[in-house]
């Protein structure tokens, strides 16, 4: 196998083990720079040179700095489409990227998350302060990074005036729950390829209530429960990354998953845990990188004519309790191929399952005889048209968070 790391640091500490544990396997490694790629895309022909030069990797490991995101998000695409393997999507780094965009996948696949707000306007400050919980409260910049961003405000006066600040250079503000029996302290768990490999308690020094490790945060080994490990691999897994840095809050009710870090540093968890992180890394690479991953919802895209359909039953009171059977009836080969329920998913559901509030339906079929016999399946419930109408435009953003829930 021959493996690129992409990074703009090959002395830095997480770059030179990744190197290092890769030769002891005998891998073909380099160290690439993100910036020193250019990209060419047409429809006969798609290309990524390397300082002019057309490349010959078969895997890549991308440790895209925050102020690239943006090109590297583009450069892990091109990869995707070309069919090199990337241990994180450009995808799984642009969501976990976007504090925002994170939470809500995260919330919404029923990860418990600092109850956060966002807004827009200076006036809306004050109720959503209250939304979360009252002062104080953290505020924080979306797409921040090792802390700069990060503030906690004891008064409605601090809080406003800094979230104008703010607003007026044109970061998308979040305002969130603070949660005081985590004061400058968090756990750093690190995912690689669904698995937990190692955790690391981080503390703040002094007064600091951030515990970033960037921010002179001290380290130490700690024993993760069972519910943390569960709650961390799933955060990775439903923001797409094979390798994730998952950040948990210790909060009075259990585990809370505060962000999820694409490019985690190696340093602090290698000294801390005394776990091999860069090999289990290697070792995971060499098992998975004949497999990309497949972005489902753009895939299903590719025809026209076809698509995924979700109905949410909470929307249908008059489904609910009902055999999927009764649903669909007349046809012959049903076309729901999935229940998404209690965040999981039932694939190909026998005929007798029970309909439950919660629970999701997830079609796929040709559009017309999809809608046709959804349409049909749902005249049980009388006002069901006007709520459908909803349904259509939606359909794409649902079908791609349920798919991601896999
Ligand atoms: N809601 C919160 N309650 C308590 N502490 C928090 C909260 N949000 C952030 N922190 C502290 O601040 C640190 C940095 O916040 P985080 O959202 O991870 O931003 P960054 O991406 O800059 O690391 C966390 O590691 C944690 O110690
Ligand atoms: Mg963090």
């Amino acid at each position: 196998m021959r493996l690129a790391i992409l990074s703009r640091g090959p002395r830095l500490y997480s770059t030179r083990r990744l190197v290092e544990e890769a030769r002891k396997c005998n891998i073909d490694v380099n160290v690439l720079d993100p910036l020193q790629f250019s990209l060419s895309i047409g429809t006969e022909n798609v290309e990524i040179l390397h300082k002019g030069e057309p490349i010959r990797i078969d895997a890549v490991i991308p440790r895209i700095g925050h102020s690239i995101t943006r090109h590297g998000v583009a450069l892990l695409n091109q990869f995707e489409q070309i069919g090199i393997y990337a241990a994180n999507s450009g995808d799984g780094i642009r969501l976990s990227r976007d504090k925002l965009l994170a939470s809500q996948i995260l919330a919404k696949n029923g990860i418990k998350i600092p109850t956060t707000a966002y807004v827009r306007d200076i006036r809306d400050v004050d109720a959503a302060i209250q939304r979360v919980g009252g002062l104080p409260c953290v505020i924080k910049v979306s797409e921040g990074t090792q802390g700069q961003g990060v503030f906690l405000r004891h008064t409605l006066r601090e809080a406003k005036n800094l979230v104008e600040a703010l607003l007026l250079g044109d970061k998308a503000v979040l305002i969130q729950e603070y949660i005081a029996e985590s004061h400058g302290k968090d756990i750093r768990v690190l995912v690689v390829g669904d698995k937990v490999v190692a955790a690391m308690r981080r503390r703040a020094r002094g007064s600091e209530f951030r515990s970033n490790y960037h921010l002179n945060g001290t380290v130490e080994a700690v024993t993760l429960s069972p519910e943390a490990e569960t709650i961390a691999r799933r955060a990775a897994r439903v923001l797409g990354l094979g390798i994730a840095g998952v950040d948990l809050l210790e909060g009075e009710e259990g585990p809370l998953v505060l962000e999820v870090n694409s490019s985690p540093g190696l340093e602090g968890i290698e000294k801390a845990s005394k776990v091999n992180v860069a090999a289990a890394i290697i070792e995971y690479i060499m098992d998975d990188w004949e497999f990309s991953d497949v972005n489902i919802s753009q895939l299903l895209r590719t025809q026209t004519g076809s698509s995924v359909l979700s109905i949410h039953l909470r929307n249908h009171p008059k489904l609910i309790g009902r055999n999927i059977e009764e649903l669909f009836a007349e046809q012959i080969k049903m076309p729901l191929f999935a229940i998404s329920r209690d965040n999981d998913l039932i694939w190909n559901p026998d005929g007798a399952l029970q309909l439950r509030y919660d629970d999701i339906l997830i079609c796929y079929g040709k559009t017309d005889t999809l809608r046709n016999t959804l349409k049909r399946a749902m005249k049980i419930d009388s006002n069901i048209n006007s709520q459908y109408i909803n349904y259509q435009s939606n359909t794409n953003d649902n079908s791609r968070d349920i798919i991601s829930q896999q």
